[in-house]
């Protein structure tokens, strides 16, 4: 469109990676239109919340938001108002039945229909819904991504089959879809072109890809990253979120032979307890999941694991916890994610009885955390002292500080000049933060941190 009016977009984004990669498509998808971002919904011509219905809470933020947005759309004109997400694929007539002050209700796999509602949502004055899973990809339809800084996103992936018995996202997201290699080696040769120097591969099963080759065969992820290694400038690659039944030997080896994978690996497992995993539809016992993690060292020693727990599924006994907390013992994950069951409308665990009762939850929860924020900690203190390459992302808090990446994703503060943002250089580790690490650069050692 030439000349487009300027206007502003503010996007708030929920849950998970997968959303915060559709919200910049969705800004992408706008642009054309005139719209520019802003950090404030007071500022905005147009709000998109960008939702997640994995867990309860998550769901419920999004009503209070909408609360919060009303007054500012009935100060204004033209305010457009837009549920995007999971919450809009799970609940989309209900959301406009709730909040009537909401325009459009769009789901993930209608994003690059986008424009055409926001007409007709500017001119028709109506509300717009939009959840259906078109025949055609909307990946065809989005247009090319780009490149913001030295890390990116690349969607190759997308919607789950497994059906764990907790979860919503195979009904939210839909059935398992991959896109072309040929498709996402051209994107990612974008996304470098344009800066990018680590990508990560994103999907809700990622590690089931199974896109279809240049030659017409299919391609797994471990083919397509050996593909992508050979893009030149591409230094780091990484993928997530992966599931342990997806591990195939050649994926393991690929950690093994491709130095551009970064030995980084978030790997839920949800359980230690063969009963509970199987209640779950797991499809794998806790020493699968054991014999999966020695050969993933096997092939690469210092692969680093991160995972994601779930106490109090309907059924979990002290027994069955404590063989999540050996799991834990006898693994040692660097970094996790573990949360409270939380029983989803239209999964089968939900109407299981009995549930859990919230306090053996919650106490459950404290216990499993205790045990992996030391784990955290043991890994990072295990750090100092050793050398490492860490990616420059961007500016620290402090000035003279920037801010990188580890190859374990740990946070990594050094004292540099913001011009070698982008470089990946070696730094020696000379310090704990909480949750991230100081270091100095290895070939300049006055360069101390100072956080
Ligand atoms: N309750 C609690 N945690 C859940 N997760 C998914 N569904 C639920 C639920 N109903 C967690 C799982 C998953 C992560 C993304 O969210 O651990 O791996
Ligand atoms: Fe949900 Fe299980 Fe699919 Fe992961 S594998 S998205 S937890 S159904």
């Amino acid at each position: 469109m030439a000349n487009p009016t300027r206007k502003k977009l503010f996007i708030k984004t929920y849950g998970c990676q997968m959303n915060v990669y559709d919200s910049a498509r969705m800004a992408d998808v706008l642009a054309p239109l005139g719209y520019t971002a802003t950090e404030t919904a007071e500022e905005a011509d147009m709000v998109i919340l960008n939702t997640c219905h994995i867990r309860e809470k998550a769901a419920e933020k999004v009503f209070s938001d909408l609360g919060r947005i009303r007054p500012l759309k009935n100060a204004k004109d033209n305010m457009i108002v837009a549920v995007a997400g999971c919450v809009a694929q799970a609940e989309g007539s209900e959301i406009l039945a709730r909040a009537p002050h909401v325009d459009i209700v769009v789901g993930p796999q209608a994003y690059h229909r986008l424009p055409e509602m926001v007409a007709r949502a500017t001119r028709a004055r109506e509300q717009v819904l939009d959840t259906d899973f078109p025949a055609e990809p909307k990946f065809d339809h989005l247009p090319a991504p780009r490149a913001d800084g030295p890390t990116a996103f690349l969607s190759v992936q997308e919607g789950c089959d497994k059906f764990c018995t907790f979860c919503v996202v195979p009904y939210t997201r839909g059935a398992e879809y991959s896109r072309p290699a040929a498709d996402v080696l051209r994107e990612a040769r974008i996304l470098v072109g344009g800066g990018a120097r680590e990508i990560t591969l994103l999907g809700q099963n990622v590690n089931a890809f199974h896109g279809e080759g240049p030659d017409g065969s299919t391609w797994t992820l471990g083919r397509l990253i050996r593909a992508l290694a050979e893009v030149d400038g591409l230094a780091r690659i990484r993928y997530t979120t992966s599931h342990p039944r997806d591990m195939d030997d050649d994926l393991i080896a690929a950690h093994g032979e491709v130095p551009q994978l970064m030995p980084f690996l978030h790997l839920p497992v949800q359980s230690g307890s063969d009963k509970i995993l199987a209640a779950m539809n797991r499809g794998h016992t806790a020493d699968d999941f054991r014999r999966i993690v020695d050969k993933l060292r096997g092939a690469r020693a210092d692969i680093a694991l991160s995972s994601d727990f779930i106490t109090g599924y309907p059924g979990e006994t002290d027994k069955d916890f404590d063989e999540t907390m050996e799991l834990v013992g006898d693994v040692g994950f660097v970094q996790s994610f573990s949360f409270k069951y939380s029983p989803r409308p239209g999964t089968p665990a939900a109407l299981l009885k009995p549930q859990v009762p919230d306090d053996v939850k919650t106490e459950r929860l404290h216990l499993l955390q205790q045990v992996l924020d030391a784990q955290l900690r043991a890994f990072n203190t295990s750090c100092v002292g050793s050398t490492f390459d860490i990616l420059l992302t961007n500016p620290g808090r402090y000035p003279g500080q920037i801010v990188g990446r580890s190859p374990y994703l740990q946070a990594v503060h050094v004292m540099a000049d913001p011009k070698h943002i982008g470089s990946i250089v070696p730094v020696k580790v000379v310090s704990v933060e909480a949750y991230s690490l100081g270091a100095v650069w290895a070939d300049n050692e006055t360069k101390a941190a100072s956080a």
